[in-house]
């Protein structure tokens, strides 16, 4: 353990003595740190009750099996680990109120379920090292609380847009796809977690009080300012990017063997068309590549003219060798496509 060889040095002044700063770059070095603690020298650490994890019998499936109405759209395995956390930055009005609005939620999200967010590489490894450390169960917490309510803001955009339509006479222009897809995949996050976690009876409740609260004042919200929910989602799924990262980064390091060596739930392996061995870490990749991609679409409509004629272009696509937005990660835009690098 690189402390315990060099207990007096501060742990980045380390690593840019011993090379491994300019070799990697901050997730590697991350990975490297941790993976120098053992989970057996790890005090044991305060867990959750707001959840457990499922008995053998709930993790059998029933004999009603749906297809999904959405398929989900093969992801290059290149772009899938290319995925990062990224931040649109801030510009206006609107980005910075739904931006600050997204960091309250997500310092009562982190508080609930006993997340602690490193404000440094010495902070991470802190935090690793102490009993607040993230064990499967608070994992799986977070998770199921996350995607609870991932699912509203895709349906409710896309019943809002629907009712526009058809009170419009006009057609939507391929928007209703995509936030359906988005509220379905979201569900579908949701589903898988819930095969391998249980919240437990108050932390349902919690969960319906949140969830009223949530879909009401997106609704209201939406009716009056479509494009300011599309970036308050668009920060959101900025955090769940985030989230997920980090969790595959305790994994990378061997912090949370349990949650490494899980079996993927069987609707996973069908949802994401998986074959062969399949690990949790495969499939946390593609749950934040599908973030990133809500992250990207959410960003773009914000951007958009939601009450005009604009096409989606994530649906609607021109053709040919164009580089514009696709239903894949090819040429992600991790902040959105702005307005006129659009053909619209
Ligand atoms: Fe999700
Ligand atoms: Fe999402």
């Amino acid at each position: 353990m690189l402390q315990h060889i060099y207990p007096h040095k501060p742990i980045l002044q380390l690593l840019i003595e011993l090379g491994i700063n300019r070799a990697t770059d901050a997730t590697d070095r991350i990975v490297i740190i941790l993976k120098s603690l053992h989970s057996t020298d790890l005090p044991i650490a305060i867990n959750t009750n707001m959840a457990r994890l499922t008995t053998e019998k709930e993790k059998q499936d029933g004999p009603f099996l749906t297809q999904p109405i959405f398929q989900h759209v093969k992801f290059e395995h290149e772009d899938v680990i290319d995925i990062r956390y990224e931040h649109r930055e801030v510009n206006g009005f609107r980005d910075q109120l739904t931006y600050n609005f997204v960091e309250i939620l997500k310092s009562s999200y982190d508080l609930m379920t006993g997340y602690q967010d490193a404000k440094d590489l010495e902070d991470r490894i802190r935090i690793a090292k102490s009993p607040n450390r993230m064990t499967i169960e608070k994992w799986l917490t977070r998770f199921v609380v996350l995607e609870s309510v991932a699912g509203i803001p895709g349906s409710v955009a896309g019943f809002l847009r629907h009712l526009r339509s058809i009170r419009s006479f006009k057609r939507d222009m391929g928007f209703i796809d995509t936030l359906y897809d988005e509220a379905f995949n979201e569900r579908m996050h949701l589903l898988i977690f819930l095969k391998m976690s249980q919240p437990t009876k108050p932390t349902k409740a919690l969960l319906w009080v949140g969830q009223g609260i949530f879909a009401n004042m997106f609704f209201m919200t939406y009716i009056v300012s479509p494009k300011t929910c599309h970036r308050f989602v668009g920060y959101l799924e900025e955090e769940a990017v985030g989230t997920y990262t980090r969790c595959l980064e305790d994994m990378d390091a061997g912090l949370c063997p349990e949650l490494v060596n899980y079996p993927v739930p069987n609707i996973a392996k069908d949802y994401y068309h998986l074959e062969g061995e399949v690990t949790m870490y495969d499939l946390i990749q593609l749950i934040r590549a599908d973030e990133a991609k809500h992250r990207e679409v959410n960003h773009t409509f914000a951007n958009l003219e939601l009450e005009g004629d604009d096409r989606n272009p994530f649906a609607l696509q021109i053709g040919g060798n164009c580089h514009e937005p696709t239903k894949d990660l090819r040429w992600h835009h991790a902040a959105g496509w702005e307005r006129d690098e659009l053909i619209l």
